[in-house]
Formats: C-alpha cells, structure tokens, sequence
C-alpha cells in the first residue's frame, strides 16, 4: 500500500484557460504542451487500514488548509473509484520546481499524486483512465501522465469520461527545448484556478480567445509533424498573448506579467531579429519560458542571464511521462 511515482510538470503551448465545469475540472478549450525533463514532482503514498486522516508533507513541511483540502478532496476520488473509502495515507511529495509560482507545480504534483495513490490502492487503469483521473487534480496535469507534445481533449460528454489527454508524439520526435528563464519563485497572488474563473466569467475578450483555439492547435500539430520550428514558435507566442489580453479585460482586470517578464520579450524579439529563432511563452505567473532548438543553447543562455532581474536560466529537453517506482 506504499508507492512513489515521478512526474515531470509540462509547459502549454495552446493554453487550457478556462472551465465548463469546475467540479469535475472539465476545460472549454482543447490545450496542447511539452512535458519538460527540467522539472519534476517526487510523490511517496502509503495507505493504512488504522490511520484517521490523510497527512500531507509538502518539501517535508506538514501542509494543513486550503492545500492540503485540495489533496484530501482528489484522494477522496481515488478512493471511491478504488471502492477503499475510510482509508487514510501519508503522503510526502517533493517538488523539484517552484510551488505555484507558474511553472506548473500543479501539473506534476497532481500528477505524481495520482499515479502513486492510484498503485498503492491497487487501481488498474489505462493511462487514458489515469489521465482524466489526474485531470480532476489540476486540469494541466492530465498532460503530464505523457511525454513529449500531448494534447488535452476537452471532450463532450457532462461526466468527463472523454476529457483527457492524449500523446501526440514522443519525447524523440523532435530535440526542441525550452529555457525557463526564473525571475521570481514567489507564490502567484491570483492562482490559476481562480484567475480563469474571473476571466470566463467576467471578460469580454474570453468568448473569441475559445474561437480562437481551433485553427491554432491545427496548425501547431501540422507544425509539430513538420517539425517546423518558426510555425510552432510563432504560433505559441501568439496564443500566449491571447490568453494574457483575456486577463486585462477581466473585472476586476489582473495581469501576471513584472517589468522583467516584459524585459524578456523584448530580448525574445531582439534574438529574433538578429536571426536566432526564439519564442516565448509565459503561464499565470510572471516567469517567461524560452522556446528554442539546441544549436543556439548558450546564445539563449547567455541573453536571459544578461537580463536584470533574472535569477536563474534553466534549460529542459523534452520529458517522459509519469512513471512509478
Ligand atoms: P502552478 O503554476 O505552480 O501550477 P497553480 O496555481 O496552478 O500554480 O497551483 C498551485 C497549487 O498546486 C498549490 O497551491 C498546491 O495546492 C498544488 N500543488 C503544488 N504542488 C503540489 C504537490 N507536489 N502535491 C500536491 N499539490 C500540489
Ligand atoms: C495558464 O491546471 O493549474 O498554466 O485546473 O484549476 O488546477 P486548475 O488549473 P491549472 O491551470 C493551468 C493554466 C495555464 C495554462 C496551461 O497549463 O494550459
Ligand atoms: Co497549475
């Protein structure tokens, strides 16, 4: 009844920005992302017949509150889906990226929590199963039960079953890397959950950024097949900046960007022009992910780290997915 899975969290390239149905984590649009090698969630789940409560250890810290409800509420899933309601575990996850600072801790924590209690409760599930699952965690973290480019589903269907993620090729189709240029690792003011929610309630720019995703995600996966860098990048940037205006027409109107993510833009574009392909694309917090192929690694390296403001300039290749051990 004990088991620790890795997971590694994934960066969107079409956005997942908004729920149809929040219970169940059911999104509005389809996303698709890049599970990153970079950065990982190391999950440990042990059941026990005798134990009252689920306790929960976060980078070895007991985690109570709001947190810790969010991880209860998922196990509550598992368990029912296992038919081993009233049994409680100890959980110990740690986390090789920054908690909720937008590098999308939620993704491989949720993932790795699933996949590890899933094992210790002795569910079999499919990875299809175990995607909409995760999904029900943190709807990003469907994409991490996969590696390389994986596309979330949002499905039809009112009880979920076929929303989740699929692969859309493997972590060798294609050397494409991503810096994550680390500015600040602080906890977001407006979490991810939250900030979607004002925005598909309240901006008016939310219904033509859903239009918009169609034609985006066939021409990124066109890209993907292709293998045709300036396609993928130029596409991703743009839906980036899609999701980001929605966030400035909400009300009350909020923006995850600091003067340095801004910086960062402006240096994307300067490699750009002097001929180094480049895009960047940024999730709900202030820190700037670099897309880039791995002949120009240090040209990229060497531009973020010039940037005031920058801590920190991580580079990750293409993941795998979710794995037990
Ligand atoms: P991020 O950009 O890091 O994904 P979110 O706002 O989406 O930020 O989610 C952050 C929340 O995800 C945290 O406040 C916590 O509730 C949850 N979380 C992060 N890491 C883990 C983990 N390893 N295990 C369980 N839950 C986690
Ligand atoms: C901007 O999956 O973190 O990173 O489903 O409420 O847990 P919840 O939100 P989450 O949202 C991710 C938003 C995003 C875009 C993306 O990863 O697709
Ligand atoms: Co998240």
């Amino acid at each position: 009844m004990k088991t620790t899975a890795k997971a590694h969290t994934n960066i969107a390239l079409i956005k997942y920005w908004g729920k149809r149905d929040e219970s169940l984590i059911l999104p509005m649009n389809n996303s698709l992302s890049l599970t990153l090698d970079g950065f990982y969630t190391e999950t440990t789940v042990e059941f026990h017949d005798d134990w009252t409560e689920d306790v929960f250890y976060l980078n070895d810290e007991a985690v109570s509150g709001g947190e810790r409800n969010r991880v209860v509420s998922f196990l509550d899933r598992i368990r029912k889906k296992a038919g081993k309601e009233g049994t409680y575990a100890e959980i110990h996850s740690v986390n090789h990226v920054p908690t909720a600072a937008g590098f999308a801790s939620s993704a491989s924590g949720f993932a790795a929590l699933a996949a590890a209690a899933a094992r210790a409760l002795g569910l079999e599930c499919s990875n299809q199963e175990l995607s909409a699952l995760t999904r029900q965690g943190s709807g990003s973290a469907c994409r991490s039960v996969y590696g390389g480019f994986v596309e979330w589903e949002k499905g039809t269907r009112a009880d979920g079953s076929d929303s989740y993620a699929v692969q859309v090729t493997p972590p060798d189709h294609w050397d494409i890397r991503v810096a994550a240029a680390v500015l600040s690792s602080d906890a977001k003011k407006v979490l991810s959950r939250e900030g979607m929610k004002r925005t598909v309630d309240t901006s008016p720019f939310y219904p033509s950024w859903v239009e918009s995703i169609p034609a985006d995600l066939a021409a990124i996966k066109d890209g993907i097949m292709r293998k045709d860098f300036e396609k993928v990048g130029s596409i991703a940037e743009a839906n980036c900046l899609r999701m980001h205006a929605t966030t400035l027409a909400a009300d009350p109107p909020f923006m995850y960007w600091q003067n340095t993510t801004l910086l960062i833009m402006e240096a994307v574009r300067a490699l750009r022009a002097d001929g180094v392909p480049a895009y960047f694309t940024i999730d709900a917090g202030p820190n700037v992910k670099v897309l880039y192929l791995p002949e120009y690694e240090e040209i990229v390296r060497q531009k973020l780290r010039s940037i005031p403001g920058v801590h920190d300039v991580i580079m990750s290749k293409a993941g795998q997915g979710v794995t037990c051990m």
